[in-house]
């Protein structure tokens, strides 16, 4: 993505460091971190300066590789590797790329493993950008396919920031929708804000600005009203974690967009790489919802009219909270998913044959 017209991506290699884009500070500030140590790495899951499923898979890969700069050893990996698995539960993709790297170097001498470590990440960083350039092309011939059908501008909504900010580039989601602008399909997305967190105002919001692309900011709440009034004609999200019968674990908040959708005829697209389906899962039953800071729902982060960022508080104090991170859309209420193979139905037979 361009910020300010320069392309960057989420994670780079610059002169041997690591750097990753703060998403905390996003939209007020551009900040970058270095991260030197895995602790760093950990911090940098955990603490959601990075977020998204497949970004947070390829810093948990780089990650082993500031681990095994400071000791090698097999017993280092192993902890390197327990650790970072151990920063935030429901996306696949940390189990997916640590187990890939884990794999990978235990084939390798110690003496050799940082480096081998560090290329290693590197090439899960170019190979996410090539996958999610492959789902572009894929989504793409779905929009332009509903484009044409209805003539005018396509309304597009999407939940959460499966953009972007969530991969190392171009975004799951997002990825057919810039392959789309790129082709001047005239399109127009709905941006959930998304909380508690707000991904969609902080970030989504910022990163489609950044590229141009027509965007408007909605509540949460919101989507239902615009289905029915016929605003909107495909909703397009990504998934931390689609199991193998096409049940999709994203954001919470995507099953109730997926419900208004399916009540009113709306197709509902999950953009899901194959680095995002776990098929040691049947279905939904299994999977970890990751369970959030109450401060989370109880205070929003924003620009204060001095320009520092601020928290405030917005509900009483010691108010009872819940704050499960992810929900579940089933299978059925899933219209086609788009891979880096094609777009495909969610069935435990389509699944089977990308892989
Ligand atoms: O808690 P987050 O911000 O990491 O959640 C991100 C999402 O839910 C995304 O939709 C998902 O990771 C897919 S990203 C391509």
């Amino acid at each position: 993505v361009r910020i300010d017209g320069t392309p960057h991506r989420t994670i780079e290699l610059l002169d041997g460091h690591v750097r990753v884009l703060d998403q905390t500070v996003l939209p007020h500030q551009v900040q970058w971190r270095t991260l030197n140590t895995l602790d760093d790495a950990c911090a940098a899951i955990a603490d959601m300066w990075v977020r998204g499923a497949p970004l947070i898979g390829v810093t948990a890969a780089f990650g082993v590789a500031l681990g095994l700069r400071a000791d090698p050893s097999d017993a280092q990996l192993a902890h390197a590797c327990e650790r970072l698995l151990a920063t935030r539960p429901t996306a696949i993709n940390l189990a997916w790329a640590l187990a890939r790297t884990r794999t990978l170097l235990e084939g390798v001498a110690p003496p050799a493993r940082a480096a081998a470590a560090l290329v290693f990440a590197v090439q899960m960083a170019d190979e996410d950008v090539l996958i999610n350039r492959a789902m572009g092309i894929c989504g793409l011939q779905l929009l332009s396919a509903l484009a044409q059908k209805k003539g005018t501008v396509l309304n597009i909504l999407t939940h959460c920031n499966a953009g972007w900010l969530a991969t190392v580039d171009r975004g799951t989601a997002t990825a057919p929708i810039y392959a789309a602008r790129d082709a001047y399909i005239d399109l127009h997305v709905w941006v959930d804000e998304t909380r508690p967190r707000n991904q969609g105002a902080s970030l989504t919001a910022w990163e489609l600005g950044q590229e141009q692309v027509p965007h408007t900011l909605i509540v949460d709440n919101a989507g239902g009203l615009l289905m029915q009034q016929g605003k909107v004609d495909v909703v397009l999200v990504g998934t931390d974690r689609t199991t193998a019968n096409g049940d999709v674990c994203n954001k919470i908040g995507t099953y109730l967009k997926a419900l208004a959708a399916f009540d009113n005829g709306v197709p509902f697209y999950v953009a899901a790489p194959r680095s995002s389906i776990d098929r040691s899962l049947d279905d939904y039953r299994a999977i970890p919802i990751e369970e959030r800071s109450h401060r989370e729902v109880t205070h929003v982060q924003g620009r204060a009219v001095s320009g520092a960022l601020e928290s405030v508080q917005i509900a009483p104090s010691g108010t009872a909270v819940a704050n499960p991170g992810f929900d579940i859309t089933p299978a059925r209420l899933v219209t086609g998913l788009i891979t880096e193979r094609g777009v495909i139905v969610p069935s435990r037979a389509a699944i089977a044959a990308i892989f």
